[in-house]
C-alpha cells in the first residue's frame, strides 16, 4: 500500500511569541508538560506516518536535533531535517520537502497545531483519493485569525486568508494532504501582502483544479502561536490530553 510522508513546518521567527523566542524556536516552547512539537509529530505517528521530515529555521534550529535526534526514541522510523533561511511563509517552507517526497503523497502540519483526537480517518480517505489535496476545516469563534473556508455541500467554493469579515466560522486548520503537483504549484507563487508564499494560494489552486477534498476534524483544535494560544492549549491539553486515538 501507498504510505503517506510527514512535513512538520517549525520555522519562522516566532515574532509573536518575543521576548521568549529570541532564546529558542517557538516550536519547543513547552504546551503544558511537553515541547510544543511533539503534539504534530504524535498527531502523525498515531496515523501511521512515520517518515518525517522537519523544516526549521531561524538561530535556534540545532536545538531540534538535540530533542529529537533521529527520532527512534520518539517512534519516527526515519527523521530528516532541514532548514528555511529567513520567513518566506508556508508555502516556501514546504517548498523545501519536494527531494523528501520523492513524488508520493505527504501530509504537512504546521507545528504549532494541537489537536484533541486524530487524522486516522483523514489520512485513510487521502491514500484513497486519487490525486489532489484535502484540507481539514474546524469551527472556531475567531475566524478572522486563519484561512476561512466557505463550503457547498461536500465541496469547498473559496478559502480566504484572515478575512476581516468572515464568510463563515470554518478555519482551515495547519494540517492538509498533498499529491506531489503541490511543489509545482508553490513554484510560480508570489508573495502576498505579508510578504510570504501563501498556503493558502496553494489550497485554492487545488480548488480551482476541483480536486481539493475537506473534513471537519473531529475534537477540539488550536494552534499556539501567540501567548494566549499557548496558554489556551496548555490548558486544553491538562484538561483532557491530546492525541487521542479511538
Ligand atoms: C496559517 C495559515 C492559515 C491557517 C493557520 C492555521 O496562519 O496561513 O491559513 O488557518 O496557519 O494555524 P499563520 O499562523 O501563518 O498566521
Amino acid at each position: 500500500m501507498d504510505k503517506i510522508r510527514g512535513v512538520v513546518l517549525a520555522g519562522g521567527l516566532g515574532g509573536r511569541l518575543l521576548p521568549v523566542t529570541k532564546v529558542t524556536n517557538k516550536h519547543l516552547l513547552p504546551v503544558l508538560d511537553q515541547p510544543m512539537i511533539f503534539y504534530p509529530l504524535r498527531a502523525m505517528l498515531n496515523a501511521g506516518i512515520d517518515e518525517i521530515l522537519i523544516v526549521t529555521g531561524g538561530q535556534h534550529a540545532g536545538d531540534f536535533l538535540q530533542l529529537l535526534g533521529n527520532g527512534r526514541e520518539f517512534g519516527i522510523k526515519h527523521l530528516q531535517y532541514t532548514y528555511q533561511q529567513g520567513e518566506g511563509g508556508i508555502a516556501e517552507a514546504l517548498s523545501l520537502a519536494e527531494d523528501f517526497a520523492e513524488g508520493g503523497k505527504i501530509c504537512v502540519i504546521l507545528g504549532d497545531n494541537i489537536i484533541e483526537k486524530n487524522i486516522c480517518g483523514a489520512a485513510k480517505a487521502f491514500l484513497e483519493q486519487p490525486k489532489g489535496a484535502k484540507i481539514l476545516l474546524k469551527e472556531v469563534p475567531d475566524p478572522e485569525r486563519f484561512g476561512v473556508a466557505v463550503t457547498e455541500g461536500d465541496r469547498v467554493v473559496n478559502i480566504i486568508e484572515k478575512p476581516k469579515d468572515p464568510p463563515s466560522n470554518l478555519a482551515v486548520i495547519g494540517i492538509y494532504f498533498y499529491d506531489a503537483r503541490v511543489f509545482d504549484i508553490i513554484r510560480p507563487l508570489k508573495p502576498s501582502d505579508r510578504g510570504e508564499l501563501e498556503i493558502t494560494d496553494v489550497n485554492n489552486a487545488y480548488l480551482r483544479d476541483c480536486t481539493l477534498t475537506y473534513d471537519v476534524l473531529d475534537g477540539w483544535w488550536t494552534d499556539a502561536g501567540t501567548f494566549e494560544s499557548l496558554f489556551r492549549a496548555s490548558g486544553l491539553v491538562h484538561e483532557g490530553g491530546a492525541n487521542h486515538v479511538d
